[in-house]
C-alpha cells in the first residue's frame, strides 16, 4: 500500500508518497522566510506547521510516528532518481548526522539497530555555521554562505580552535568556536568588512568545524572496526566536508556513503523510506495518541 509521509520536526514542513521502497512525490516547504526574522529556527512557531496526526485521523488511516533523526540516520540508503531504497547493500557502520539542531556519531550495528555514540555538549555544528554567519551579518541560514563564500578564502588564514578534537570520547561541542569567532570579529572588525577577509574567515571557520567532524568520525569507525562510514543532516552538503570526509575514508580504506544532496537537508522521502522499511520488518503502526515531544531521545 503506497504511504504518504510528512516532516514536519523543524523548520521545513515536507510530504512525500512511498510506494515498494521508491520515493514517488517529494516536496518540501520551508519555513525560512518566517525564521528569517528571528535569525534562527523558533520552536514554537515551526511546532504550529504538525498536522500529520490530525492528516491520519480524519481520513482514518494508520499512523506510524518516525524519529527525525532515525531517518537521518538510514537517509544514506536511499539512492537514485527518482530515489529508491538500496537496503540491499546495507552494512554495519559509523553515522554522522550533522544538522542545525544535531551533530552525533551513532553506531549502527545492524539494520534498525544503532547506538549513540556522542553528540554535542551545547550548538550543534550547523548551529556553529549559523550563528557565526550571523556574527559576519549573513543571512539564515548562513552554512550554505559560508561554503560559498569559503571557495574564494584560505582556510588557513586564521588560526581557530577545534574544540574536543583530540578528546577520546565521542562527544562535540561547538560554542567556544563561535566564541573565539566573536572576539575575532570584535578586535578585528576591518577583517569581514573586506570581500578577501570575509572569504578567509568563513574557510576558516569551516575548516575548524569540518577537521573535528571528520577526524572524530574516522577515529569513531577505526575503534568500533567498521567498514563502511555514512553522514546525513544538512551539514553533510557543506563542499569541504564532503570532499574531506571522502579523502579521509579512502586514505582508511572505508567505503562512504554521504546522503545524496536532496536528502541531506530535512525531508519527508526518508521518513517515509523508513516507516515503510520498518513496517515491512514488523514494527507495529503507533498509536494515534503518540506524543510530541520537543526532543526525543535516539538510543531506546
Ligand atoms: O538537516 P537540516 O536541513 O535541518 C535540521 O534538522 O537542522 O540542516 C540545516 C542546517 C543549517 O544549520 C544550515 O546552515 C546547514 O544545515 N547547512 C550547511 C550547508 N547547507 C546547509 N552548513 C554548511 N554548509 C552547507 N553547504
Ligand atoms: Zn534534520
Amino acid at each position: 500500500m503506497p504511504l504518504l509521509a510528512f516532516e514536519t520536526s523543524c523548520d521545513e514542513t515536507a510530504a512525500a508518497v512511498i510506494a515498494d521502497g521508491r520515493v514517488l512525490a517529494s516536496i518540501v516547504s520551508s519555513q525560512i522566510k518566517m525564521h528569517e526574522e528571528y535569525g534562527g529556527v523558533v520552536p514554537e512557531l515551526a511546532a504550529r506547521e504538525k498536522a500529520a496526526q490530525a492528516v491520519a485521523f480524519s481520513l482514518r488511516r494508520p499512523f506510524l510516528g518516525i524519529h527525525h533523526h532515525e531517518a537521518h540516520l538510514y537517509s544514506p540508503w536511499i539512492r537514485g532518481n527518482p530515489p529508491a531504497a538500496d537496503f540491499s547493500q546495507f552494512e554495519p557502520n559509523i553515522s554522522l548526522i550533522v544538522s542545525g539542531g544535531h551533530t552525533m556519531l551513532v553506531h549502527v550495528e545492524s539494520e534498525l539497530k544503532h547506538r549513540v555514540l556522542g553528540s554535542t555538549l551545547d550548538d550543534a555544528a550547523g548551529e556553529c555555521f549559523d550563528k557565526v554567519g550571523k556574527l559576519l551579518r549573513l543571512a539564515y541560514p548562513a552554512g550554505p554562505i559560508v561554503d560559498r563564500l569559503a571557495a574564494g578564502g584560505k582556510s588557513t588564514a586564521f588560526n581557530l580552535p577545534r574544540p574536543m578534537i583530540t578528546d577520546a570520547g565521542d562527544d562535540f561541542s561547538f560554542s567556544g568556536l563561535k566564541t573565539s569567532v566573536r572576539y575575532f570579529v570584535r578586535d578585528h572588525p576591518e577583517v569581514a568588512q573586506s570581500a578577501e577577509g570575509l572569504a578567509d574567515l568563513c574557510a576558516s571557520v569551516q575548516q575548524a568545524i569540518v577537521d573535528v567532524l571528520v577526524t572524530k568520525t574516522v577515529r569513531a569507525a577505526k575503534r568500533l572496526r567498521v567498514g563502511c562510514v555514512t553522514a546525513s543532516g544538512g551539514v553533510t552538503c557543506n563542499r569541504r566536508f564532503r570532499t574531506q570526509i571522502t579523502d579521509a575514508c579512502s586514505a582508511e580504506n572505508f567505503r562512504l556513503r554521504l546522503a545524496d544532496r536532496e536528502l541531506c537537508t530535512d525531508n519527508a522521502a526518508m521518513i517515509g523510506i523508513l516507516a515503510e522499511r520498518k513496517l515491512r520488518m514488523g514494527q507495529p503502526v503507533t498509536d494515534l495518541d503518540a506524543d510530541i515531544l520537543p526532543s526525543w531521545p535516539l538510543s531506546p
